[in-house]
């Protein structure tokens, strides 16, 4: 029996349901997702160093820990680390296409708990996330907040908690919804604010990892092609400047007029999007808004233009909208969509609308998840020890946790800077 399996009241242990079939069908690519766990090991310094003070220290001893964050290698190290802080783990995928199986398979064999699968339907991503829940976690690491409003459901699941951190954007903007209307029964820590998260993670983070994960499933040219990018948030703006890097006529359409005069300061052609539609060669959304792309603008697009969603949720394109007007579906390539429309226009999705730099590429590089993860296993820990200081709300990441990340970054990097001079004088020498 894995480790937390069964009940055990002198442990605490709970009865955990068994993982889903996948995963236990899959023990012989449990190597190849060990592979991809040490690999990002290796680049990922800062987690590395907090797995070392861990497994000293013990601060998550006699805990259990769910997290809920695509389940791919760097998320897998995370769950390793919260570990060997003395935590017992368990894992779900946070979206129905971004669970690697090999690697789902890699830490059910090292004896988590394990209830993540690729290529689901939303009935049974939710499912495994009720499942996870069965663990009666005291900590959440969630991902764009479905985690925590599965507990809302389960008032006797809620009043366990010790608290939550929420990965991304649309998580934040869940939790703070709640935080709001006062029903939020436990703290959450709002890790996507945090600077090292934000400036790292979804402005570098998405910008690269959403054109790699593009160009490898079309096997297409970025250069040369209109890119429109709906929503110049931190995700647009990094997916807008590597997209131009890459030689890319960048369009972008914006709701906020400030974020749209200063994309048009960055040199970009800024329109609504039915305009810009029509010069679309590939449409990009990252609006963290349902229904941003609806049917309106699928009469608009032209013959051959690519869409995808770089946001946390499919809703972002109306993809079922999108399927009503085609008289047309064709498998093209893996994660390649073709819809003919009535007139004869073909469009093509991929991933099938889901967040495309995980659903058809590895996510964002190791590094960066190296400081988005360090800001999670900190702020898991600052819970353990401080849960008792912090009210049911929404609480920022400490000013000191966001520093310590960004000075261990920087030492990663091998890069020095100057300290403030003690008493800095505002003005000249006067
Ligand atoms: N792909 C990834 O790896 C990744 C990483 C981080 C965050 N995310 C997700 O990406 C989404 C965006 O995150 P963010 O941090 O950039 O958010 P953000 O709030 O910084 O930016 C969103 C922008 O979209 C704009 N917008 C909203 N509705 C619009 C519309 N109809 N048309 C045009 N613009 C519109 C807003 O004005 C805002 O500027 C969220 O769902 C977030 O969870 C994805």
């Amino acid at each position: 029996m894995s480790e937390g399996q069964g009940a055990d009241a002198a442990t605490g242990t709970v009865a955990a349901p068994d993982p889903p079939a996948n995963v236990l069908r899959a023990p012989e690519r449990a190597v190849e997702g060990r592979e991809r766990i040490e690999w990002v090991r290796r680049n990922m310094p800062i987690l590395a160093s907090l797995e070392d003070r861990f497994a000293e220290e013990r601060p998550l001893a006699g805990l259990r820990v769910t997290v809920s964050v695509h389940l791919e290698a760097k998320t897998a190290y995370l769950a390793l680390v919260l570990r060997a802080a003395g935590a017992r783990v368990s894992v779900c995928g946070s979206n129905p296409e971004s669970t690697r199986d090999e690697v789902a398979a890699a830490l059910a064999a090292e004896g988590l708990h394990v209830y993540a699968e690729r290529g689901v339907d939303d009935a049974r991503l939710r499912t495994n996330m009720l499942r996870a829940l069965a663990f009666r976690p005291h900590l959440v690491v969630d991902d764009g907040g479905d985690l925590v409003e599965l507990l809302h459901e389960q008032p006797e699941l809620a009043a366990a908690m010790l608290g939550a951190c929420e990965e991304t954007t649309t998580g934040v903007a869940r939790a703070r919804a709640r935080a709001a209307s006062g029903s939020l029964r436990f703290p959450v820590l709002l890790i996507n604010d945090a600077r090292c998260k934000y400036l790292f993670d979804n402005v570098h983070g998405t910008g690269q990892s959403v054109w790699d994960a593009i160009m490898r499933t079309t096997n297409l040219t970025i250069a040369g092609k209109t890119v429109v990018v709906v929503g110049f948030g931190w995700c647009g703006q990094g997916c807008a400047l590597r997209a131009a890097g890459l030689g890319a006529r960048v369009v972008v359409c914006e709701i906020d007029p400030v974020k749209a005069a200063d994309a048009a300061l960055r040199g970009y052609t800024v329109k609504p999007l039915l305009a810009a539609c029509e010069e679309a060669d590939l449409l990009l959304t990252a609006t963290g808004v349902a229904g941003t792309v609806g049917d309106a603008a699928f009469t608009r697009l032209r013959d051959g233009a690519l869409l995808a969603n770089a946001g946390h949720f499919w809703t972002e394109i109306d993809r079922r909208a999108l399927f009503a007007r085609a008289v047309e579906r064709r498998r093209l390539r893996e994660q390649v969509e073709g819809l003919r429309m009535a007139d004869g226009r073909w469009l093509h999705l991929l991933g099938n609308g889901e967040i495309v730099n995980i659903a058809c590429g590895d996510g964002h590089p190791a590094e960066i998840m190296d400081t988005s993860f360090a800001l999670q296993a900190l702020s898991v820990e600052h819970l353990a020890r401080h849960h008792g200081e912090l009210s049911a709300t929404t609480h920022p990441v400490p000013e000191e946790i966001d520093l310590q990340v960004a000075r261990a970054k920087l030492a990663a990097m091998r890069i020095e800077i100057d300290s403030p001079a003690p008493t800095a004088a505002v003005g000249g020498a006067g």
